[in-house]
């Protein structure tokens, strides 16, 4: 069976963005392949974050996978700061990266215009962190989002200049996109994607928010001038919002469009805020469950842990070996 791969990094709370753009493909996907996701908290230090904030949001971002239906009997979930072997073929990957593929990446650009104070070296090569995620697997799929298509393509390179190099080692990685809820975006703002880090929480909706923000920030999402409720190019805010309700309500655009073509805007506001607050209290029941079991949640990770290393060790050590290390 081919391999899948994606993960997740615990730089915030998770967002009805990463649900729709990764994680409902990730769930979906584990019925027909190796599955393997990961909580990416290696890359989440590439900014600054307490380390009592980084604990937090790792258990609650791997309780909440589970709660949202990646089931851990069905698929390989695991930190990657516990599998080594992430950091070791990173660093093989630094030296057959260009530093010119490296400097176009735009979230590259864009999170040091955020963070003029804080661009080390890590936020540069993340990248090739995110190749070595997926290379080590041998990936064939990757479940994700719009923003992460430029530094799949980047995995992809790197694979494949390995390979020309030395013999076939890497499968080449293709990015699964979603259909409709690639790219979400702010509810305040949506002509920018709506990121677990925003500024202004209230355009953004978490996946463990209650049932009155979600209810709140839906109510006072920025709509567009006219009051059509259609999916077009001059209505980003109200195109989003028809996104977003028919990812949650499986509905296609032109369904949700009908439905709603005598509508008005807050009432819409307020079907969209309904449909997304009921998966959400589904969901954050169970996720109370998993979070508050300790043991649980650490039996869970020591065998993902245990499981992806297996895999990881393999490609590792074919990749040393023909670079030229001398093996022990
Ligand atoms: P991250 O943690 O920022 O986001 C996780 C996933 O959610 C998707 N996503 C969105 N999709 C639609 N609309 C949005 N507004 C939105 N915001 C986020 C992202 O595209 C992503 O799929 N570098 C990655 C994590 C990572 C990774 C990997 C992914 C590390 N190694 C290997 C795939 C394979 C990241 O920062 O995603």
């Amino acid at each position: 069976m081919e391999t899948v791969y994606s993960a997740l990094k615990p730089t915030g709370k998770l967002t009805i963005g990463n649900y729709l753009g990764a994680i409902k493909n990730m769930v979906s996907l584990t019925k027909s392949y190796d599955c393997i996701y990961t909580v990416a908290d290696l890359h989440s230090i590439t900014v600054s974050i307490p380390a009592a904030e980084l604990r937090e949001n790792t258990l609650d971002m791997f309780s909440l996978l589970v709660a949202l239906g990646v089931d851990p009997e069905k698929c390989i979930l695991f930190l990657q700061s516990q599998v080594h072997m992430h950091s070791e073929l990173s660093w093989i990957l630094n030296c057959y990266t260009q530093f010119g593929e490296a400097r176009r990446m735009t979230q590259f650009k864009d999170k040091s215009a955020k963070a003029p104070e804080n661009i080390n070296v890590g936020l540069f090569a993340y990248p090739v962190l995110m190749a070595a995620d997926i290379l080590l697997y041998q990936a064939k799929y990757v479940p994700i989002g719009k923003d992460q298509q430029q530094h799949l393509e980047l995995a992809r390179t790197i694979a494949e200049r390995f390979n020309n190099r030395y013999s076939p080692t890497f499968v080449l990685p293709e990015g699964i996109y979603p259909k409709v809820g690639a790219k979400i975006t702010s509810l305040l703002d949506p002509t920018a994607k709506m990121g677990k880090t925003d500024e202004n929480a209230e355009g953004t909706v978490f996946l463990l928010d209650d049932k009155d923000t979600v209810m709140r920030k839906f109510k006072r999402a920025v709509t567009d001038s006219g009051s059509e409720i259609v999916v077009r190019e001059d209505k980003p805010g109200i195109s989003n919002l028809i996104t977003i309700y028919s990812a949650f309500a499986d509905k296609s655009i032109s369904e949700v469009e009908s439905e709603f073509s005598s509508s008005n805007y807050a009432s819409f506001k307020l079907a969209v805020g309904e449909t997304v607050a009921s998966f959400l209290d589904k969901v954050q029941q169970e996720y109370k469950r998993i979070r508050a079991d300790k043991a649980y949640l650490s039996d869970l990770m020591k065998s993902g842990a245990n499981a992806a290393s297996a895999i990881a060790y393999k490609t590792l050590s074919k990749v040393k070996r023909k670079i030229g290390f001398i093996g022990i």
